[in-house]
């Protein structure tokens, strides 16, 4: 299932970035751009982007903070990693590094970033994943650091509407029921969270943060 998964993203990797064009037309640098200016990492900060894909977001970032900060892109693809080296390399940028892994394993040790985002990829996720990557992105956050997970809102439309229950169901059963009660879901592995909407009012953004001191077991 895993291999399939990152087979069908490595084929996908080569339309990525056009596909995305064609249906946000120019709404996707705004978010990233809301993103960005949400999660405001110190100087020097580290920052890693889960599921990066093509970079769009690890790059925003590494634009944004010159050297002043190291961007991490992590993805499962190669073919999206690769992409995203072919990008950064054609915008100069020396302050991102790529890394293939699974967003439930991460190979960081505890503590490690000031932020920790996630654009438009945890709906992609199934229900395992999902948890994997919650208690994995708390673990690498420095306590006081923050997850950023941005996701498409309901559409309003009726037609898109039907289309957002399809890919819905494609996180499975027990995914579906994460999604209908996501903020006690994050509640369940970061002790703080918020939910914003972006400034177009088509994505939302929910802000986890890792407190200084926990008393559970998380
Ligand atoms: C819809 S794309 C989003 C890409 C990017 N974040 C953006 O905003 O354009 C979803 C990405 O998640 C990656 N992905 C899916 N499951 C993953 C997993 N378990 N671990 C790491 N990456 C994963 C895919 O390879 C793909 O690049």
């Amino acid at each position: 299932m895993g291999l399939l998964r990152r087979l069908y993203y490595d084929a996908f990797s080569s339309f990525y970035d056009p596909f995305v064009r064609l249906h946000s037309k120019d709404k996707q640098e705004g978010l990233r751009g809301f993103l960005v200016a949400r999660a405001k990492v110190p100087e020097g900060g580290l920052i890693l982007d889960l599921c990066t894909g093509t970079g769009a977001v690890a790059l925003a970032f590494a634009k944004a903070r010159k050297e002043a900060s190291i961007v991490v892109g992590l993805d499962f693809s190669m073919g999206m990693l690769r992409r995203a080296k072919a990008k950064a390399l054609s915008l100069g940028l020396c302050n991102v590094a790529l890394v293939q892994a699974t967003a439930r394993a991460l190979p960081f040790k505890p503590g490690t970033f000031h932020a920790v985002t996630c654009s438009h990829a945890f709906y992609e996720l199934n229900a395992l994943e999902m948890a994997g990557m919650l208690k994995e992105a708390r673990r690498v956050l420095r306590p006081g650091g923050r997850l950023f997970v941005m996701e498409y809102e309901t559409p309003k439309k009726p037609v898109l509407r039907v289309l957002f229950a399809i890919r819905m169901l494609t996180v499975g059963w027990k995914g579906l029921h994460t999604l209908k009660d996501e903020l006690t879901c994050f509640s369940a592995s970061f002790e703080g969270v918020t939910k914003e909407t972006s400034p177009s009012g088509d994505s939302k953004l929910i802000i986890a943060t890792k407190q200084y001191y926990s008393f559970g077991n998380r």
